[in-house]
């Protein structure tokens, strides 16, 4: 661990209490009440939880709430539900059946409402296509689509009949869905014939051809209208969405699926190679993503809550469309950029849908700011009373920012640290109770039971950094990596023993709160989206040009990082920007646009130990533009780093 980055930290006094008028109307209001529910919660752990998950729907109830063999957890054992009913048809016996539970806007200026009545029937209806393509509970279904509301249909449809979904984020490239295809086998691919993004259509359909070809598994692909323009079609293969959907009626009851049967794979970065299939299953994720909107957003019957993710990535899987739904509230989906046509969409969205809770990641703000004031300023943004932020940690100044500029001093944010792994939020203000402090996630949701620990598992003290790691299970932690229990164990649950391994450094201060200070392992945080630097190092060692590459990631103002690589060529290969940018293009080829290196700089050696191991830390240094305070004596050749600070990109 850089121990010393880790030690260089920020000194924020600033504390801001709930307004008063938001704290008489939370559903939780004061640190009593917290410390008294937290207490609970660690205290009587399988009462607390069965009391949370006795609200929603179970076909049948479960005989245990707990079984843990570490690191195997499984939830409300012999419990039978459906997430898709819970998001759904429970709302239709009530005045909430034709209540608005989609409102979506396209990024050319459509607008779509889905009520719940609606928004059922056409689950319903995609859930027969899945069943008439021959999708069995347990198959794996790849969606990858734009954010369009048959996406929430697709999933909450998948969910509906027990087939776990795997979406992949359509800023992904071919390469990278074949991986994720050929992982989970799958045979039925959903996509559309595209989707908008600052103007342009994003070649979804285009993308997944070039991917089916060398996915062997795949037989069938269901194509949804969006765009309208031209796509190759091949009859024995593809289907239109509006065709198929024709043939199938509307009657599809909810199957009663175990509470550990799988609910969906989301594929994500880690230290080392291809990307890990994170497994969450049915009854403790809907239990944590229920309970977690609740008491983080403090989502009540008459919000219209927008989160800005896209479904591509977890906080969209858990709180555009889970968490959200299973609590009756109304979700806001937005197809498209945050500047088209102009750099006050978002605003223009807040004020004419009367968005009450806005959650958005930190480098979006840090846009927004060097966009101006004057953006959000044309709008009337007095309908919200929450701000959230997710994804890295927030610098104060964007924190105040946000406080000042957008929420007028009236909102509370609610910074929520969590992960794909974790299903849901686990560390966050609860915003009628904490007093926040900008640059702080404050301290652990009931259930949570974090600690900070050194490279021994010994607890650290106050003030000093280490590791995060998480003692107990909870409802919503992931089960497994698809296919690869060995590597969940080796992954989160060995580096410290009898506990889950985060990845993020953190220290806590006098008040007991955390502060996250970035990852500790080869994970790089680019505009809140994780990557590996091994994914990225491996797409440029792809390249036959290429004989060696490390990758690190650079300080950026907006990004929060973005991607360096250093480069060494096979012999007599000419370096120079043609190179440079074939190199670049073609990690965008291997994983998708995120990926594309921001630096790259081309070396005749790497900066190395004596045993061979790459001196990342050094590189981190070099690309940031700054000196390298640490030890260099281990490199086995001084004079690289000389060499490679010349050399700017
Ligand atoms: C980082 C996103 C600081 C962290 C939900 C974590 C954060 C990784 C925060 C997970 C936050 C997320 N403050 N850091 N509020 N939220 N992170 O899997 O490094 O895409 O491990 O899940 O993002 O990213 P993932």
């Amino acid at each position: 661990m850089p121990q010393k980055d880790i030690d260089s930290l920020l000194s924020e006094d600033r504390r801001f209490p709930p307004p008063a008028s938001f704290r008489s109307g939370a559903r939780i209001g004061s640190m009593e009440e917290y410390e008294k529910m937290y207490r609970d919660s660690v205290e009587n752990r399988e009462e607390f939880w069965a009391a949370v998950a006795d609200k929603l729907h179970w076909f049948r109830k479960w005989d245990e709430v707990l079984r843990w063999e570490a690191p195997k957890a499984e939830w409300f054992v012999g419990g039978k539900t459906n997430l898709s009913y819970n998001c759904l048809d429970v709302h239709l016996k009530t005045w909430r059946r034709n209540k608005a539970a989609i409102i979506w806007e396209g990024e050319p200026g459509e607008t779509r409402i889905l009520t719940y009545q609606a928004l059922h029937r056409e689950v319903c209806h995609f859930a027969n296509v899945l069943k008439r393509l021959g999708v069995k509970q347990g198959e794996p279904v790849i969606l990858y689509m734009p954010m369009v509301p048959e996406l929430a249909i697709a999933m909450l449809a998948c969910a509906r009949i027990g087939a776990p979904h795997s979406i992949i984020f359509g800023g992904f490239s071919a390469a990278s869905i074949r991986d994720r295809v050929n992982d989970a086998k799958a045979r039925v691919v959903i996509t559309a014939d595209g989707g908008w993004r600052r103007g342009e259509v994003v070649p979804l359909k285009e993308t997944v051809d070039k991917a089916v070809d060398e996915c062997p598994t795949i037989e069938q692909v269901v194509v949804l209208r969006r765009t309208g323009r031209e796509i190759a079609f091949h009859p024995e293969r593809d289907h239109w969405w509006h065709e198929i959907i024709e043939a199938v009626d509307a009657d599809c009851p909810a199957e009663p699926l175990d509470a550990e049967h799988p609910l969906y794979i989301l594929y994500t970065s880690g230290s080392t190679g291809k990307p890990k299939g994170v497994l969450h299953t049915t009854g403790g994720y809907m239990v944590g993503t229920y309970a977690t909107s609740r008491w983080v957003f403090d989502l009540k019957e008459e919000d219209t809550y927008w989160c800005t993710a896209d479904i591509g990535w977890v906080t969209g899987h858990s709180y555009v469309v889970y968490g959200i739904l299973a609590n009756g509230a109304t979700t806001v989906m937005y197809e498209g950029a945050p500047n088209w046509p102009e750099a006050d969409r978002f605003w223009s969205i807040v004020e004419k849908h009367g968005v009450t809770i806005f959650y958005t990641a930190p480098t979006a703000i840090r846009a927004f700011i060097k966009w101006g004031e004057q953006w959000p300023d044309r709008h009337d943004l007095s309908s919200l009373r929450l701000l959230g932020t997710v994804g890295e940690p927030i610098n104060p100044e964007a924190w105040i920012w946000y406080h000042t500029v957008i929420g007028k001093k009236r909102c509370p944010i609610v910074d929520t640290w969590w992960q794909t792994e974790t299903g849901t939020i686990m560390i966050s203000p609860l915003p009628g109770a904490t007093s926040t402090r900008p640059g702080s996630a404050t301290l652990p949701l009931p259930g949570v039971v974090p600690e900070i620990v050194d490279h021994d598992g010994r607890p650290v003290e106050k003030g000093k950094g280490g590791f995060l790691v998480i003692r107990e299970p909870w409802p919503a932690m992931l089960r497994t990596i698809y296919g690869d229990d060995e590597r969940y164990k080796t992954q989160y649950w060995s580096t410290v023993k009898d506990a889950y391994f985060t990845g993020d450094g953190a220290r806590r201060d006098d008040d007991d709160f955390y502060w996250l200070m970035g990852r500790v392992d080869d994970v790089i945080n680019i505009a809140g989206h994780r990557l590996g630097t091994m994914e990225v190092e491996s797409a440029l060692v792809s390249h036959p040009k290429v004989a060696e590459a490390a990758v690190v990631g650079k300080p950026d103002e907006i990004r929060g990082e973005v991607i360096a690589a250093f480069v060494t060529v096979e012999s007599g290969v000419e370096t120079g920007a043609d190179l440079e940018k074939e190199l670049k293009d073609h990690v965008v080829e291997e994983i998708g646009a995120i990926a594309r290196p921001s630096d790259l700089r081309f070396t005749d050696a790497l900066p190395k130990t004596r045993s061979g191991k790459i001196m990342r830390r050094l590189l981190r240094d070099i690309a940031a533009g700054r000196e390298s305070a640490g030890d260099t004596t281990t490199l086995e050749d001084e004079s690289i780093l000389k060499r490679l600070r010349e050399k700017k990109p």
